[in-house]
């Protein structure tokens, strides 16, 4: 592993445990795309939106979550690998984001009790609880069996085998922002009483298993990332303590990045929603990275390199957290969705930062749903509109999702058979 020597630099590369090396320290955050076809495959425009980004100078670009079950989405234009094909687009999608000497690596979720009730009114979770999620948009989660649990387990690392095998150079353990596994992880959401819930170590064991299945799936060469809480932001969840005990459980697994986040739909801190803004004589680093604290204990535990995520937006700041050692890759998410060769222009040092556009579109605006359609444009090979007001995007959005889940054919609500 490079930890060292110290250096400000984006543009230095960084030699992954693994041996992989990616080109320079900027991570395209996941980001979900909602761009799969009715059979949830990916398409034509998975590959011009991830050709575009690989274009733009990123080392490495993560993928939004490709799930692993068709019964469980995030979201009704989610790729799903469960048997439902498309191999073949999966490789074209894979040569697009590799362009460029970029490692494109394969973000693998499943969305739990955050599934939308459009897509499913029965989702499942560690334990029947709805927590804080707006009853209109979730239905009561029922609980998953062990047995169920352990096919959890399974179809990650069958998705994982998938990736390797289609051209993706590695792969990332959506265990972040309140989906399943970030579930089981959390004392709220799980209070189960067998070996899946109970004791901080059962709770962390559906994670540490998911791991051990990937990284057995995809050998010892390639890149097993997993996107991690630094904390859930709820009182009684899962704090930053539990999040420190989970990376030393790791350690012998032989992970290749920790990408560090924070928050769920109940608590959107990934967001930087309900932070308490550092004061103005706070540096700049401080005044950006939402995790920059936890990140800063969490280096301190854990010797897994680090990509950390969440509101980066001046080179100054990038720069900052490489030279003060807080983490080994510069994460950037909503830029992106716009600005797609910014990772070229601050290598270049042709723009000083990014725009940050959630500052004129407010996530409780619409501006989740701005930073979506600005993706499916780009995937339809029409330019992002800077134009368009989080007004405008909220109801072209929720037409979007309902059309997108209207349209899934092929979602069969019974139980599928788990991919061998
Ligand atoms: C449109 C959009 C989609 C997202 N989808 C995902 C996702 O699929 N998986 C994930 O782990 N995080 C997802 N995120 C969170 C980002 O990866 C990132 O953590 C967050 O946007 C904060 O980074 P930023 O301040 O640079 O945008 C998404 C964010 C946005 C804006």
């Amino acid at each position: 592993m490079s930890r060292g020597p110290m250096t400000a630099a984006l543009d230095t590369p960084f030699r992954l445990p693994c041996g992989a090396v990616l080109k320079n320290r900027i991570g395209k955050a996941p980001m979900t795309e909602g761009l799969a076809d009715p059979m949830n495959r990916a398409t034509e425009r998975h590959v011009r939106l991830y050709r575009r980004w690989a274009e733009g100078g990123s080392g490495l670009l993560v993928t939004g979550n490709v799930q692993v079950d068709r019964r469980y989405l995030e979201r009704p234009g989610n790729v799903v690998i469960d048997g439902n094909g498309g191999e073949r687009e999966l490789e074209a999608f894979a040569r697009a984001g590799t362009a460029n000497g970029t490692h494109l690596w394969m973000q693998i979720g499943h969305a739990g009790r955050q599934t939308p009730k459009h897509v499913n009114p029965v989702p499942v979770a560690p334990s029947a609880i709805r927590g804080n999620l707006s009853e209109s948009q979730h239905g009561m989660p029922r609980a998953l069996s062990s047995d169920e649990v352990w096919d959890v387990v399974r179809r990650f690392g069958y998705v994982a085998r998938v990736a390797r095998e289609t051209g993706f150079t590695g792969v990332q353990i959506h265990g972040a922002h309140g989906y399943l596994i970030s579930e089981f992880l959390s004392p709220l959401a799980n209070q189960r009483t067998d070996q899946w819930g109970g004791s901080a170590e059962n709770r962390a064991r559906l994670l540490l298993e998911t791991a051990k299945a990937v990284r057995d799936a995809v050998g010892p060469d390639f890149p097993v990332s997993i996107k991690l809480n630094s904390a859930d932001f709820q009182q009684g969840g899962f704090s930053n303590d539990d999040c420190l005990d989970v990376l030393r459980w790791l350690a012998p697994i032989g992970i290749d990045l920790i990408e560090v986040s924070g928050g769920n739909y109940e608590s959107p801190r990934m967001m930087g929603f309900g932070r308490e803004q550092p004061g103005a004589r706070a540096s700049t680093l401080a005044r950006e990275a939402y995790f920059l604290d936890y990140a800063t204990r969490i280096r301190q535990a854990t010797r897994i390199p680090i990509m950390l995520s969440g509101g980066f937006r001046s080179r100054v700041a990038m720069e900052e957290a490489l030279a003060a050692d807080v983490c080994d890759v510069i994460g950037i998410g909503r830029p992106l969705c716009v600005d797609t060769d910014l990772p070229n222009r601050l290598i270049d040092r042709t723009v000083e930062g990014a725009t940050s556009y959630e500052s004129t579109i407010k996530p409780e605006r619409g501006g989740l749903a701005w930073f979506c359609l600005q993706l499916i444009r780009m995937g339809d090979g029409e330019e992002p509109d800077r134009a368009l007001t989080g007004e405008q995007a909220i109801p072209r959005y929720v037409a979007n999702e309902k059309a997108t889940a209207a349209g899934l054919v092929g979602r069969r609500l019974e139980p599928e058979a788990a991919p061998a």
